[in-house]
């Protein structure tokens, strides 16, 4: 209330169970926003913070109603009682009465802050509310004179990581790293991807965390070099390498890690060069992302040195700065280098400051991911052939400090001799 003004007041949606089949629903997941501010998981909520308001009204939610028949069948809801006593709302009321109560909480409110066109029937309710309040103008009814994006304030809030943020995404990242620890120590040939996946998820949910923040990855051999491949149903071949990108979910904040061994446990000495390879960019990057550097900026330094890898490993023929201006380094590095973390997986918050200057620098609070890649398809007729079908992702979380950053998922083994330690 206090970012976005005395006279302004912003709705925060939340969202529909989706059908999965037939009558099945898919498991319901909080948007990132209203988890954020209210911790409510369940489906049909709305806040409304309205600091203009008295007291009394400041925070509203609309929500399911108890209803002890339907509770039976589809689980417990707060109700309006529980938005008070739990949530600390000022006022809640049924969902189904969000369309008639919303004018009276706009009314007067110079400015109306909402997540725009991110959800048609929310976009259709609030439209609604503001034409009312001006076709009641000559009554005494005001409409908010200026609409503002949301996501300008309270996105912003989320980029910065508060105390309750990094508690979560440190425990995420402690079971994140039991799980790709257990991965590397189980797998061996002849399994297949998906006991791989189930072993991460149930890791995952063995110590309480919510479950994976985004679809596992488990990629087998030339598997690795689909960025993102859920199939996560082929053999795993003796000699291949495995590819696992997976983050565990705590309290809605996910850790983002990507972690790539050989299933027999000892990595070829081809293996062992292209990974290498990665794994020294991967590394001199963590070291550059401190504040003052960009996402831009560590992303363009990322494109010359694993260029120069690609040359030293035969890849690419000729000067790196005239390759990267070719863009030919997208054949084998076809992604960005860095994201935003924190409650999405992408998360939010704007990656430029405004609409005509450069990245933003990196800032005390700040949570990114950090992951070079190299992939190699088993195709590629021009690449050596030790090299084709291999895909090498490395990826960890990266809290920006004071003074520098600290590497949220540093237990997780990354080194050939550490990695291969673990089997011996
Ligand atoms: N797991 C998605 C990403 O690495 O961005
Ligand atoms: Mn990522
Ligand atoms: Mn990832």
């Amino acid at each position: 209330m206090r970012r976005i003004g005395p006279r302004a007041v912003a709705i925060i949606h939340g969202a529909h169970l989706l059908r999965r089949n037939s009558d099945v629903e898919y498991k319901f997941r909080q948007p990132s926003d209203l988890l954020y501010l209210t911790g409510l998981v369940e489906p049909e909520a709305v806040a409304v913070l309205a600091p203009n308001r008295p007291e009394s009204e400041r925070f509203t939610m609309f929500l399911r109603p108890r209803d002890p028949e339907r509770e039976v069948w589809t689980g417990r809801r707060l109700g309006v009682e529980g938005a008070r006593a739990q949530l600390g709302a000022d006022q809640a009321f049924p969902i189904a009465e969000l369309a008639s109560k919303l004018p009276d909480l706009l009314d007067g409110a110079e400015e109306l802050h909402y997540l725009f066109a991110d959800d048609k029937e929310v976009d259709d309710v609030v439209s609604a509310a503001v034409r009312s309040l001006w076709g009641h103008h000559r009554n005494g009814k005001r409409g908010p004179a200026r609409m503002v994006d949301l996501r300008a304030t309270l996105h912003e809030m989320r980029l910065f990581k508060d105390e309750h943020a990094l508690a979560a995404l440190r425990r995420a990242a402690a079971i994140t790293a039991e799980a790709h620890v257990e991965a590397m120590r189980t797998v061996r040939p002849g399994m297949y991807e998906y006991e791989i996946e189930a072993l991460v998820d149930y890791t995952f949910r063995r110590r309480g965390a919510h479950g994976p923040g985004y679809g596992t990855i488990t990629g087998g051999g030339a598997n690795a070099t689909i960025l993102h491949y859920i199939e996560n149903d082929a053999l795993l071949a003796d000699g291949a390498l495995l590819l696992v990108d997976a983050g565990a979910e705590v309290e809605g904040f996910t850790a983002d890690v990507t972690r790539t061994f050989p299933v027999t446990g000892r990595f070829s000495p081809a293996q062992r060069r292209f990974y290498e390879t990665v794994l020294r960019v991967q590394e001199a990057i963590i070291e550059a992302a401190v504040p003052g550097a960009t996402i831009d900026g560590l992303h363009a330094r990322t494109v010359e040195l694993l260029t120069a890898g690609m040359v030293e490993l035969g890849l690419l023929h000729g000067e790196v700065p005239a390759l990267i201006e070719k863009l030919e380094h997208r054949r084998y590095y076809m992604h960005r280098t860095s994201h935003w973390l924190g409650m999405d997986v992408h998360d939010v918050g704007a990656y430029y400051e405004s609409a005509t200057s450069g990245s933003r620098a990196l800032a005390e609070g700040m949570v990114i991911t950090v992951e070079p890649g190299l992939y190699v398809a088993a195709d590629d007729q021009r690449a050596p052939a030790p090299y084709r079908g291999l895909g090498v992702r490395i990826e960890d979380d990266v809290l920006i400090t004071k003074g520098g950053n600290e590497v949220l998922t540093r237990a997780i083994p990354k080194h050939p001799g550490a990695i291969e330690a673990l089997r011996r």
